[in-house]
């Protein structure tokens, strides 16, 4: 594809995502006052009908304007793509700080082709920020350049992790927390994955490592604090996904990498 064809459609790409983000930002932003839900792996793992609402009015926009793409809705949502490009969505990411009305929970989209994910928006409307990236382009939050931090050193470095809804894996998880807190400036546990790759990416965030992520958790935020800079990988340098995800400036991230990878 020409390099003027290119940008047209990452353009295209990202100003559609970015307004369907922000209308179902604006529909989930409306609490319901009761909430319906249905358990998917365990207790602990849910959907509510406003997941199920948020994927149809993002799939039902895509296909509006883009009808030959492909979708991978965490939801549901699967179509084979007839254009190249297929779009992975997470509704809410972060579905229980959004049952218990905490904040940070969001909409994460991302649009694929060949060669990996092109452009990734996540869009927070409790915390007032829409990140975005695309391939090569760099990444943006509320449309300003960000670069993630330049942390060196364990000790000065504040990290986030999330835990799985598996509950031998959360054992697991809880050995490898116990094992890294005496060494770092401390912990946090946000609640919603694709933030927590933004944070990286801007900085707010020295390093982020989960295990058990899906692709529509990765796909957006991961973009983003690439092309903010960070290193984002499984363990011993392996591609990020559902076994390990890390992700941090270079420094950081090869610290990470011995110690969790
Ligand atoms: C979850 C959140 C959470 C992370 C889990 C994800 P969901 O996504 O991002 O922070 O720890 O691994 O599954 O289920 O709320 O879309
Ligand atoms: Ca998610
Ligand atoms: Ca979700």
């Amino acid at each position: 594809m020409k390099q003027s064809s290119q940008l047209a459609l990452v353009n295209e790409l990202l100003e559609l995502a970015e307004g369907i983000a922000q209308r179902a930002g604006e529909m989930l932003s409306i609490r319901p006052e009761n909430f319906d839900i249905n358990e998917k792996s365990s207790a602990r793992d849910f959907a509510t009908h406003m997941d199920h609402a948020s994927e149809k009015l993002i799939v039902a926009e895509i296909l509006a304007a883009r009808c030959d793409d492909g979708i991978i809705g965490e939801e549901g949502a699967n179509r084979e793509s007839k254009s190249g490009i297929t779009w992975v969505i997470d509704p809410i990411d972060g579905t229980v700080n959004y049952f218990y009305n905490l904040p940070g929970w969001n909409i994460s989209i991302a649009a694929k082709d060949s060669q990996g994910v092109l452009i990734g928006i996540v869009y927070a409307p409790t915390l007032n920020s829409l990140w975005h990236a695309s391939r090569g382009g760099g990444a943006f939050l509320n449309g300003r350049p960000i670069h993630v931090s330049n942390a060196r050193v364990l000790e000065d470095s504040l990290l986030a992790t999330g835990f799985s809804y598996d509950v031998a894996e959360r054992v697991r998880q809880g050995e490898q927390i116990a094992a890294l807190i005496p060494r770092v400036r401390d912990i946090r546990r946000l609640g919603a994955a694709a933030v927590d790759l933004c944070h990286v990416a801007s900085g707010s965030l020295d390093g982020y490592f989960e295990t058990g992520l899906k692709e529509w958790d990765l796909a957006a935020g991961g973009l983003i604090a690439r092309e903010a800079g960070a290193l984002v990988s499984g363990r011993k340098g392996s591609p990020a996904g559902e076994a390990m995800v890390i992700a941090a400036g270079p420094a950081l991230h090869a610290l990470l990498t011995e110690e969790i990878g």
